[in-house]
């Protein structure tokens, strides 16, 4: 019979010494662990909607059964539970095609078609139409798209989630708008508006390649993360930016500029720290957004 976490955690209470445990459960986090004789098992994190396990392991034997085991799989599970071990040895995995994820993972509700539109919306009222030009490239590939659609933000902390790098580009955008521009006005601030914006848009671009996300659960990818969101979106951008001719060179630094000086320190992640303006709103509207969404 398959039980759930909160179903198992019960059992564990009534302080049995040994029993079955058959599951359909979520990866969560998964950890290689080799022992001295050189057989590699792999210490899982697992959780359905009622709950986490963070004491199963399984032993693996070839690459086919560890990739079973990639984070955000659903699996069905069979082991038993040992007092003795503090936890599950796995005897038996299935990797489920088939599932409704609601019973794994807690969906946001966000609505991403009405967010990207909003970012489309400031796109289209762009004055400046080489950053017009130069957004309009980058989102009508649709890879770049789909991907920025459905980015989360983070791992853990902030909008780590399906669509989380969506609602914090356009959370920083609203903040610019609603909060500094619908009181201060165009005229009446220091800024090149269509910079900051522009900006905003393309700060964490870069995430579309140092992140995935597989059934819910957000993960880095290892090859890009060795580079970085903010070194990634520059090159992103100083790619489309070839293939638009007589594109300003003063232009394309200051857009790259605000990308790698986002993180606004040296000890947060940025190689450059903001030199000017707009770069400094950026990376205020950055931590604002991302401290906020992490309370
Ligand atoms: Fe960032
Ligand atoms: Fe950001």
């Amino acid at each position: 019979m398959v039980i759930t976490i909160i179903e198992m955690l019960d059992q564990i209470k009534t302080g049995e010494s040994k029993f079955l445990v058959e599951a359909q459960l979520q990866v969560l986090k998964m950890k290689k662990i080799w022992t001295p004789e050189g057989n590699l098992y792999v210490d899982l994190v697992l959780r359905d909607i009622t709950g986490t396990y963070p004491h199963f392991r399984s032993k693996i034997e070839d690459d086919i059964e560890l990739a079973k085991f990639k984070v955000g799989n659903v699996l069905q599970v069979r082991g038993e539970y040992n007092r003795d071990l503090d936890g599950v040895l796995i005897t038996g995995t299935e990797k489920l095609e088939v599932y409704d994820l609601t019973k794994f993972v807690k969906i946001p509700e966000i609505d991403a078609k009405d967010l990207f539109s909003r970012i489309e919306k400031v796109i289209d009222e762009m004055e400046n139409l080489w950053l017009k030009q130069l957004l309009e490239v980058i989102f009508r590939d649709e890879v770049v798209k789909n991907k920025f659609i459905d980015c989360p933000s983070a791992v853990k902390y902030h909008h780590a989630y399906l669509h989380g790098n969506l609602e914090h580009t356009v959370g920083m955008l609203m903040a610019f708008k609603n909060y500094y521009l619908d009181f201060y006005g165009k005229n009446g601030t220091k800024f090149d508006v269509d910079l900051v914006n522009a900006g905003i848009i393309l700060q964490d671009i870069g995430k579309i390649y140092e992140y995935e996300i597989n059934n819910g659960v957000p993960l880095y990818v290892k090859k890009y993360a060795l580079i970085g969101h903010l070194v990634l979106g520059s090159e992103l951008v100083a790619k489309k930016i070839s293939a638009i001719p007589d594109f300003p060179e003063d232009l394309e630094l200051k857009i790259k500029h605000i990308i790698l000086s986002h993180h606004g320190k040296k000890e947060w992640g940025s190689p450059v720290e903001p030199g000017f303006p707009e770069a400094h709103v950026v990376h205020s509207l950055d931590l604002m957004d991302s401290r906020l969404r992490s309370l």
